[in-house]
């Protein structure tokens, strides 16, 4: 078989890419392992920047999400007994965020390419990169009991941080640059109303927690734990105590219902330079992880391969690799801000186990001046909405 751009991975990142190439014209496989139910049900992320969801809108895929996905124009953070709002949009000049999790724009964008007609295959085992090097680079795969053999002009590694084509490079090529945090998150999503309209990141002595949300019924919740929780010490009456602790003001209570999902994940920053090596393209997690307090890993997912899409679209258009040849700086600028964000954002609000006065103190301090100062406000609310390049 043979195709323009073989796709590894069918998450976000792969799945937009081969929507964006298709729109222009340009064909692709995608080969993902899991299947289709299994991606399709993944939980993740929940926030999407004003610009992502005008690209998903661009693509035709953003129908649903017009529909269904719930715009905010605020966040509130929350230390010392007090919420203080972060009016995002007020301070972004006109930007805001839409909440809508990563299912469903994963869910639509398997639906608009299965209704493109386009090569999705599920459940592939055994995915190889070949000859990256040359200029016909290929993927060999097992499907439904058969060997295959994928020929490409260009391969999208779009497999995640658990993927094969970042490894697939040769040693020495790639530089990487990581921080791994003594923090996971406990997550759960409960059949109960929001008990907030806006997201709420709250500091607190006996760890951060965040009240988000899917739709108008359904609450997704997190309490700080250890990176390698036994998930079974936490049975759904501990959560919601734990939970109601963080995030309890005088006068207000977490309303609480049925626990339909839980899992920990662990928190780290992960970057790879470039994020390019011959003629394989990574994009998104496969070439960089966020903890998640930033709201940014899809968000980068995102870009990357919209920034991807342009430059191969104007290498098949006209032959030129001014585009290719600049995509691992351009997606790295904006990967460094984020990464930047992700970790700010997290060392302000995490406890850390053996909590050192010094480190508190200054946590407090900064809480205080990004909710008092309109300056430090604004800084975080056109960093969380999502900048340009910077
Ligand atoms: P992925 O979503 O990881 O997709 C990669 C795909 O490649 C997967 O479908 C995988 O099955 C497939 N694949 C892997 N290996 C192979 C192979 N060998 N062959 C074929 N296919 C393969 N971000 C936020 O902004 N907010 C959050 O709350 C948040 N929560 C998260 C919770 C968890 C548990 C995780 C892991 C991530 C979370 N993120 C969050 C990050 C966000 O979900 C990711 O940044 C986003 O999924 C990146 O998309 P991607 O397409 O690059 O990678
Ligand atoms: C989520 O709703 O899952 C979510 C929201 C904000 C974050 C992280 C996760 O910073």
């Amino acid at each position: 078989m043979r195709t323009q751009v073989g796709i590894v991975g069918a998450g976000p990142a792969g799945l937009t890419l081969a929507v964006l190439l298709r729109r222009r014209g340009i064909e692709s496989v995608v080969l993902e392992a899991r299947s289709r139910e299994y991606v399709e049900h993944r939980i993740r992320a929940g926030v999407i920047e004003q610009g992502i969801a005008d690209l998903l809108v661009g693509a035709a895929v953003g129908q649903r999400m017009q529909r269904e996905g719930i715009v905010h124009h605020g966040i509130s953070l929350q230390f010392e007994g007090g919420r203080h709002r972060i009016p995002l949009t007020e301070l972004s000049g006109g930007k805001s965020i839409v909440i809508y999790g990563q299912t469903e724009v994963v869910k639509d964008l398997i639906r608009v390419r299965i209704d493109d007609d386009g090569p999705l295959l599920f459940e592939v085992d055994d995915v190889q990169l070949r000859d990256v090097e040359s200029e016909r680079p290929r993927l060999t795969y097992r499907h439904e009991g058969g060997s295959h053999e994928l020929e490409c002009d260009v391969i999208a590694g779009c497999d995640g941080f658990h993927g094969v084509c970042r490894p697939s490079i040769p040693e020495g090529v790639l530089s990487s640059f990581s921080r791994e945090y003594p923090y996971g998150w406990l997550g759960i999503l409960a059949a109960v109303a929001p008990s907030s309209d806006e997201l709420v990141y709250a500091h607190h002595e006996r760890g951060f927690a965040l009240l988000s949300l899917r739709s108008h019924e359904l609450s997704r919740l997190y309490v700080q734990c250890r990176p390698d929780e036994d998930i079974d010490a936490w049975p759904d009456e501990r959560i919601w105590e734990e939970l109601q602790i963080r995030l309890g003001l005088p006068g207000w209570t977490l309303a609480e219902g049925p626990v339909l999902e839980k899992g920990v994940t662990g928190m780290r920053s992960f970057v790879v330079e470039p994020m390019q090596y011959g003629r394989l393209y990574l994009a998104g997690d496969a070439a960089h992880i966020v903890p998640p307090t930033g709201a940014k890993g899809l968000n980068l997912a995102l870009h990357d391969v919209s920034v991807l899409a342009d430059a191969l679209a104007e290498w098949y258009r006209d032959g030129s690799t001014a585009l290719l040849d600049a995509y691992s700086a351009t997606c790295l600028r904006r990967v460094w801000r984020a990464e930047h964000f992700s970790w700010w954002m997290t060392s302000m609000l995490h406890t850390p186990e053996h909590a050192d006065l010094f480190d508190l103190k200054l946590q407090l301090s900064q809480l205080r001046y990004v909710t008092t100062s309109e300056a430090a406000a604004r800084s975080l609310a056109e960093n969380y909405v999502g900048l340009g390049v910077v």
